[in-house]
């Protein structure tokens, strides 16, 4: 008779939403059986010594973008690079987007990208992008809910990429995936602000990376936050933010009701990067904004405003990214998924800040918003075997050995991280 062999994650600290607790973890087939101080083992059990450790719940990243076109490039990483990376980093299920390519329903595009995420080393959902707006696609949206996408994404923004709707099309898309019960993920920059200030710049081959700053200015976002709280108050619908990044766009947003995101990248970072010869690497979308903005995000993560981190991880090399490009050819994104949870991790641990709020804005919170609890986010008896385990004087800093990714450029290099493991 074939037995079944069990995994024993023994005294380690487990550190859930709502607090932490000395446990063992029983495991099997990669299921988590029991969460007890005390427990019976098993015959057949391999024990892994947690002592001085804690456990937590896989890293949930809900922003990826795995090997996507932008601006005559691709994101440096595919789903088998970029999950292969995660892993190493204590992530354990990514979210993506599928890719709407022109003739192309929902539904197909949903299937091509599962398709292309069958390389992968983790768990991969998906949200499904609308970058076109057509009523044949919105017939589609209650279909894809009930089959489990319930999470779509528009852009008030990237005109020039063909994936912007305006917000009267928002707010229609808005009220049916309300009406069925989903959620609706917003790239949030008004459109018709970052036209005005690219006028400005654009065409004059100017290849200062700033440049990517200032047509792109905290305006932009604190509009289209205006805007997008009308249409949640106006259709109900659920509405997060991705890579929310100014102060006042995080007050609107909340006292609207919004569902909150930010990056390590908005966290880490300021405009004065674009400063430093390697600026343009930093070129993304929203881009990077002053210290008072960073600040509020910190406060933010701590006071509840931000609900979750997720990475935008989307990488580039630096031959992608060319010296002397002007501003608005420069391919937009950075990496982050393989530096996000360890970066946080270190800074955590080091202003003693409760990690089970860290568990909340990198795990269970994900999980609950995009439909995924209690099967992720959380160590309890019949959750997935999704853990990452961590000895809070791992701390180190990144060095470009320390990274697994593809031979993208990251710009975290020097800073203070805590390594899974
Ligand atoms: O610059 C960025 N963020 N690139 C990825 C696409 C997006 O807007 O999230
Ligand atoms: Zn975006
Ligand atoms: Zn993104």
């Amino acid at each position: 008779m074939k037995t079944t062999s069990y995994t024993l994650l023994e005294n380690g600290t487990v550190v859930n939403a709502d607090g932490e607790e000395q446990a063992n973890v029983l495991i099997r087939e990669r299921k988590i059986v029991q969460v007890s101080p005390k427990l019976t083992i098993p015959v057949d059990t391999t024990v892994i010594d947690c002592s001085g450790k804690y456990i937590l719940p896989g890293i949930i990243d809900s922003h990826t973008h795995m090997g996507i076109p932008i601006k005559n490039g691709w994101s440096a990483d595919d789903f088998d690079s970029g999950t292969r990376a995660a892993l190493k980093a204590g992530v354990t299920t990514i979210l993506d987007f599928t890719i709407l390519e022109p003739g192309q329903s929902l539904t197909e595009s949903v299937a091509k990208r599962l398709k292309q995420a069958e390389k992968s080393h983790i768990t991969v959902g998906l949200h499904c992008n609308i970058t076109r707006y057509e009523k044949s696609l919105l017939k589609e949206i209650p279909d894809l809910i009930r089959q489990g996408i319930r999470s779509f994404k528009a852009f008030t923004t990237y005109e020039e990429a063909g994936m912007y709707l305006t917000y009267a099309q928002i707010k229609k898309v808005a009220r049916i995936i309300g009406k069925h019960g989903g959620l609706l993920m917003v790239h949030a920059e008004d459109n018709e602000t970052i036209k005005a200030a690219t006028k400005q710049y654009s065409g004059q081959n100017l290849t200062h990376p700033k440049y990517h700053a200032l047509s792109r200015p905290p305006e932009a976002e604190r509009l289209a936050v205006e805007k997008l709280v009308e249409i949640h108050q106006q259709t109900g619908c659920p509405i997060y933010i991705v890579h929310l990044n100014t102060a006042a766009g995080l007050e609107i947003a909340k006292a609207g009701g919004l569902l909150v995101e930010t990056c390590p990248q908005y966290l880490f970072f300021n405009d004065s990067v674009y400063e430093q010869p390697d600026g343009r690497m930093y070129v993304i979308s929203p881009p990077l904004r002053k210290p008072s903005d960073q600040k509020a995000l910190w406060e933010g993560l701590l006071n509840g405003q931000v609900d979750t981190i997720g990475t935008d991880h989307c990488p580039f090399r630096l031959s992608d990214k060319p010296e002397g490009l002007p501003f608005e050819q420069i391919p937009n994104g950075m990496g982050g998924i393989e530096t996000a949870f360890p970066i946080m991790l270190a800074k955590w641990l080091k202003e003693g800040w409760p990690l089970s709020r860290l568990v909340q804005l990198m795990s269970s919170h994900a999980a609950r918003i995009f439909g995924l609890y209690p099967q992720k986010g959380v160590i309890q008896a019949g959750s997935d075997a999704d853990v990452v385990i961590f000895d809070p004087d791992n701390r180190q800093t990144i060095t470009q050995q320390d990274l697994a990714g593809r031979d993208a450029w990251n710009g975290y290099l020097g800073l203070e991280a805590v390594w899974p493991g």
